[in-house]
């Protein structure tokens, strides 16, 4: 089934001079559910407005995108929030952890704004951090982790509300390429273990690899996809 499609999405940005910047320059692309997809391509050519587009964090100037079957109104900020708060995860490449805040209390945060009870709140993020191999971690912060040991707190932060999507803008961009390889392998277990779909900009051939699709973006348009 398909998950998210857009349709001939454009966005651009205007400067008062008359400059214009297309950033996406009719994009159409389909992905299914459970599907682990990277995007690649130069430095500018739209990866990240891509991603930000489907994850509500910013509107197309024009074009239409599909969660579900569901157009998204992108004028409606309520719906916007409630989809990246029930819907979507996001992982970031600088992880944004709470930096005041341990791992145990990073993972219950977005928890936090879907009213869960606090007992459950902790249950769940016991379970994730275990998930992610951070059993033992739950009161370190940040700045007692490893890169990869918090961008693997961010991945369960990220899945803390049950997701069916989850968004990582070059999520293994700040990690050393080993380091940056077992967070790839994890996320694609999360993929196939509990059927969360993935979509990651990378400029990182062995993140690039753990996907099933490839998708690749030049001067805002899809280049090719490759299964
Ligand atoms: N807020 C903004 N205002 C003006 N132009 C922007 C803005 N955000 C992005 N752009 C422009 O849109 C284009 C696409 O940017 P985008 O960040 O999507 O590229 P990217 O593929 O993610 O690049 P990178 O690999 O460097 O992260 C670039 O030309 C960029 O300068
Ligand atoms: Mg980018």
């Amino acid at each position: 089934m398909t998950f998210i499609e857009t349709r001939d999405l454009e966005k651009y940005y205007t400067f008062g001079s008359g400059l214009r910047v297309d950033a996406l320059r009719g994009v159409n692309l389909k992905i299914e559910e459970g599907e682990f997809v990277s995007f690649m391509g130069p430095s500018g050519s739209g990866k990240s407005t891509l991603l930000n587009i489907i994850g509500c964090l910013d509107k197309p100037s024009s074009g239409r995108v599909f969660i579900e079957g569901n157009e998204v109104d992108y004028r409606n900020s309520s719906s916007l929030v409630s989809l990246r708060r029930q819907t979507i995860g996001f992982v970031f490449q600088a992880f944004n952890l709470i930096s005041t805040m341990n791992a145990m209390e990073n993972i219950c945060y977005p928890m936090h704004f879907n009213r869960i009870p606090t007992s459950r709140q902790k249950q769940r993020a016991t379970e994730l951090l275990n998930l992610v191999g951070l059993g033992d971690r739950m009161k370190h912060l940040p700045s007692e982790l490893s890169g990869g040991e918090q961008q693997r707190v961010a991945i369960a932060r990220a899945l803390a509300n049950s997701p069916r999507l989850i968004l990582a803008d070059e999520p293994t961009g700040n990690l050393d390429s080993e380091t940056g390889k077992k967070i790839a392998s994890l996320m694609r277990k999360i993929n196939q273990e509990h059927g969360v779909s993935f979509v990651v900009t990378t400029h990182d051939l062995e993140m690039a690899r753990t996907a099933d699709r490839v998708v690749k973006l030049k001067d805002g348009k899809i280049i090719s996809e490759a299964f």
